[in-house]
């Protein structure tokens, strides 16, 4: 399903790895609905290659960033303009990693500069992206920023770890800049907090199929796909969506509000 919401509308999508990722899902239905976009990941992430598919097929420019770098990042915020012909309308933050959870540290013995490396890249990424963009006036009035975090960041889900926190400052600063950048440029800045989906990062969590499988039975419409995400983001992208922002929007099945479900009781 495609239309033209998001015809002439140029913007740039973090985090497509591989065809599992939700920023990969983005990214196509974005260039469904007319924009042109660039596409970055980490310049480790390039060492796969499944990006530059992904580019050519969507006739979409891949431009490396380590997103802790305000350097790489000023880089593709000016390249990106230059690819699509001006200034950006819309951004895709889709980027999380846990150095503590990769290395199996458990929550009560986190290693504390492997924490700082996972807020830099998790969360303080999203506020270096936004303070270049804004610096660079790289953003056109009206735009639209999205970030994907979980639900972790409000209630306890133990094995998601020190990613929890990363989450909950992640969300902060799309609050904060948000109301920096919708009175200056009219900038929205929003989180998606989406179910949990197979990708690289999602099954890096222990015990994650389980706990896949417990969230799809508790959701009454069953956990929210990758598909469906990246049609939210593009309703996000689109002007139909143009008076809200710093908001955390649950894109769950409905997980958020629930408290018990037969369907787990009686499985
Ligand atoms: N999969 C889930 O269950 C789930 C649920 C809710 C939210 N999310 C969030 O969705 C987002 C996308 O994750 P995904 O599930 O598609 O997994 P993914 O592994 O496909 O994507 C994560 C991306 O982050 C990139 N990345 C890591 N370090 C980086 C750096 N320094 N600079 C630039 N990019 C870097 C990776 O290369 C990768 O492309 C993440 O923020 C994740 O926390 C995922």
């Amino acid at each position: 399903m495609s239309s033209n919401l998001l015809k002439g509308k140029r913007g740039i999508i973090f985090g497509a790895l591989d065809e599992q990722s939700i920023a990969w899902h983005v990214a196509e239905k974005c260039v469904a609905h007319g924009a042109s976009i660039t596409l970055t990941n980490a310049p480790v992430a390039m060492r796969f290659g499944k990006i530059f598919d992904l580019g050519k097929s969507l006739n979409a420019e891949v431009i490396p960033a380590d997103a802790t770098l305000l350097e790489d990042l000023e880089n593709l915020l000016t390249k990106s303009m230059e690819a699509t012909g001006g200034k950006i309308d819309f951004i895709l933050h889709s980027i999380g990693m846990s150095l503590n959870v990769r290395k199996g540290k458990s929550y009560t013995d986190l290693n504390y500069d492997f924490m700082q490396k996972t807020f830099d890249i998790s969360s303080i990424s999203f506020h270096k992206l936004m303070q270049s963009a804004m610096k660079l006036d790289a953003v056109n009035d009206g735009g639209s920023i999205l970030a994907l975090t979980y639900i972790a960041a409000q209630r306890i889900f133990p094995d998601y770890s020190e990613m929890a926190e990363a989450k909950a400052l992640l969300e902060s600063f799309a609050r904060s800049f948000g109301y920096h950048y919708g009175v200056s440029k009219k900038v929205r800045v929003n989180t998606i907090s989406q179910s949990p989906t197979m990708t690289t990062a999602g099954s890096g969590i222990k015990g994650f199929k389980e706990f896949f499988d417990y969230a799809d039975k508790m959701s009454p419409l069953g956990n929210a796909s990758a598909d469906a995400c990246a049609d939210y983001c593009v309703a996000m992208f689109s002007d139909l969506t143009r008076s809200v922002t710093m908001q955390n929007l649950f894109h769950d099945g409905g997980f958020s509000s629930m408290g018990m479900s037969p369907a787990l009781i009686n499985s």
